[in-house]
């Protein structure tokens, strides 16, 4: 089998140490090893900077800094790195994979952590590797939601549109008919034909509600923050729950694209759900403000709470489908505990590149 060719820095003040790892290395038959080596922490981060490394061997003390300081000013999507730490030292082993070393070694006077150097750096690049790839597929299914999201949004669009234009357009007809056969018969009419035109009237109201619940149009024709207004009253409507909305002037006046005004909106619309479902609430208030972070919105109701356990137990696909939404959007989503009692929705949306705003 070939040898991998892998580049190794090791970041290490002390000569001897770094002599007996090139030894190592060049006797090695798990690897083609390419040794560069750093004295010092800034030294060490110069070379990382210039890429090209599989890995990094890091040694704890350095003559400039501290290897958990090397580790905070290391990029994130820098290479690997493993410790090598001195005999004692597994509280700075674990907060140094706490600050985002991959592995560590444990240095022995005699040097025998060498012989199992090569091995163990294969292993961490292994796990590299898989890592990665999960990372990656992550991100892959995250963008998938997101487009079938998306897709969703305009199925649903596309849907109301035809109810409203055939079957809204067809009703419509029909109680116009009977309307006209009402008045032809000049007070002689069928009582049937009243009858038939209330059930039109209903069949109307009917497809009406239809379709505001598919994609209401006040979201399209008057932005987000009407549509979430109107909703709280749609809710408080058919739930009896008190609900009521305040927009501060500076979220107001935001003008928000399509794609996020819809995933706000659904986000609250899902959050409301599960408040008239679940949380047995007289009250529910939504608040809209900017802070320096971005946007805040919050949907706090005076139920009966929530506890870790309810929302780890279970599927609770709704909340994760709230959290990847807002995710997409680079955001945050939170379900917490109320301050007075019951359970807040907490959502905060970074504003990058909407600062620009009305
Ligand atoms: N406002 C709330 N007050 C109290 N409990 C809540 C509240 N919101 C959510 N929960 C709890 O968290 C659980 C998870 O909510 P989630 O929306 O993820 O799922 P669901 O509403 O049960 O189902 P669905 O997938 O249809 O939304 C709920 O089953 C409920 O027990
Ligand atoms: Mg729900």
């Amino acid at each position: 089998m070939e040898r991998p060719a892998l580049n190794v820095l090791i970041v290490e003040d002390d000569v001897v140490d770094r002599m007996a790892c090139r030894r190592t290395f060049a006797s090695s038959q798990d690897a083609a090893f390419t040794l560069l080596e750093a004295d010092s922490g800034q030294h060490g981060l110069a070379v990382a900077q210039q890429g090209q490394l599989d890995c990094i061997l890091l040694d704890y003390g350095l003559p400039d800094m501290s290897g958990l300081e090397f580790l905070s000013q290391l990029p994130q999507s820098g290479p690997p790195v493993m410790m090598l730490t001195g005999a004692d030292s597994a509280m700075v082993a674990a907060e140094a994979m706490r600050r985002g070393a991959r592995d560590y070694m444990v240095k022995d006077g005699e040097g025998r952590y060498l012989t199992q150097l090569p091995a163990a750096i294969l292993r961490m690049l292994r796990e590299q590797r898989l890592l990665d790839g999960k990372r990656r597929a992550e991100a892959e299914l995250r963008k998938l939601a997101a487009h079938q999201e998306s897709i969703r949004e305009d199925e649903r669009k596309r849907i109301a549109q035809e109810i409203h234009d055939e079957l809204g357009g067809l009703l419509t007809g029909i109680k116009a008919y009977i309307g006209v056969a009402i008045e032809r018969a000049g007070g002689k009419a069928d009582p049937l034909l009243s009858e038939a035109a209330g059930l039109a009237q209903d069949a109307i109201a009917t497809v009406r509600r239809v379709i505001t619940d598919l994609r209401p149009s006040v979201l399209d024709q008057l932005g987000l923050w009407a549509a979430l207004e109107w909703h709280a009253e749609q809710v408080a409507q058919r739930s009896g729950l008190r609900c009521s909305c305040r927009i501060e002037p500076d979220a107001a006046e935001l003008e928000l694209d399509a794609g996020r005004s819809t995933m706000l909106f659904r986000v609250v619309q899902e959050g409301l759900t599960n408040v008239v479902r679940h949380a047995h609430a007289s009250a529910v208030l939504i608040d809209a403000w900017r802070d320096a972070a971005g946007l805040r919105i919050t949907v706090a109701d005076d139920g009966i709470g929530i506890t870790e356990e309810r929302l780890r137990n279970g599927a609770s696909w709704g909340i994760i489908g709230m959290q990847e939404r807002v995710r997409h959007f680079g955001g945050e989503l939170q379900i917490v505990p109320g301050e007075a009692g019951g359970t807040t929705l907490r959502l905060q949306l970074p504003l990058d590149g909407l600062e620009g705003t009305a």
